[in-house]
């Protein structure tokens, strides 16, 4: 499906950190959401920096799966270096790939749901937290363990366009 190049675009690497970006946005701050949900349902006029944080909350989420959207529809048509290393470690490396991409979609479009159709989705929605943590803290991993002990490209590819 995917075209081979020699390394990753200067939008690909673009997208790549303004996605990690935001994501790590939206996991710091997600609560907000929470608490404006909670004071309404009290009747209480929310606090409104919690406001703010909770409207940036929504409008980030919906911006990510925008941006997730342009990332594979350029991946599919710039294609994608080859993979660096081989064996077991490879393949979960890929699969963690392949897990963001999920996460990336599910996660917002299960926050628009909990909006829009029913709040307790709102539970599945959280769950989307300790998932992209985990996986956030496995993939930073992989790629130190590539620069730092294999000292090959991986890391260097995903700031230096090719
Ligand atoms: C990749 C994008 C997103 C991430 C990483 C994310 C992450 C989070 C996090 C960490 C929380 C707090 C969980 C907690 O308190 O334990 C949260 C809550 C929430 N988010 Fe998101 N979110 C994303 C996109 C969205 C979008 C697009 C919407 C809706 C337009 C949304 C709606 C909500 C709602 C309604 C809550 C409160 C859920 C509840 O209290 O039941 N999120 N989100
Ligand atoms: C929310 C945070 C992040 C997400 C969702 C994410 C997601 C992804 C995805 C989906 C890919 C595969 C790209 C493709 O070929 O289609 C990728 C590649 C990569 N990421 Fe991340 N990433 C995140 C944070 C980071 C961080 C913090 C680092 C570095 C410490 C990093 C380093 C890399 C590198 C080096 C590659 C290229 C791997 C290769 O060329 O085989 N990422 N990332």
């Amino acid at each position: 499906m995917s075209v081979s190049r020699q390394g990753y675009s200067g939008l690909q690497i673009l997208l790549h950190w303004l996605i990690a970006a935001l994501v790590l946005f939206q996991l710091i701050f997600g609560e907000s959401m929470g608490e404006v949900k909670d004071a309404l349902e009290q009747g209480l006029v929310p606090d409104p920096a919690e406001q703010t944080m909770a409207d940036a909350h929504y409008w980030v989420g919906i911006a990510i799966l925008v941006l997730v959207a342009l990332r594979i529809i350029v991946r599919v048509a710039q294609g994608a270096p080859a993979p660096i290393g081989s064996g077991p470690q490879l393949l979960v490396a890929k699969a963690i790939h392949g897990i963001f991409y999920l996460l990336l979609i599910a996660v917002p479009v299960t926050g628009l749901l909990a909006v829009y159709v029913n709040e307790e989705i709102g539970e599945v929605h959280e769950i989307g937290k300790p998932l992209f943590i985990a996986f956030i803290v496995l993939h930073a991993l992989g790629a130190l363990f590539h620069h730092f002990k294999l000292k090959d490209e991986t890391l260097r590819r995903m700031f230096v366009p090719r």
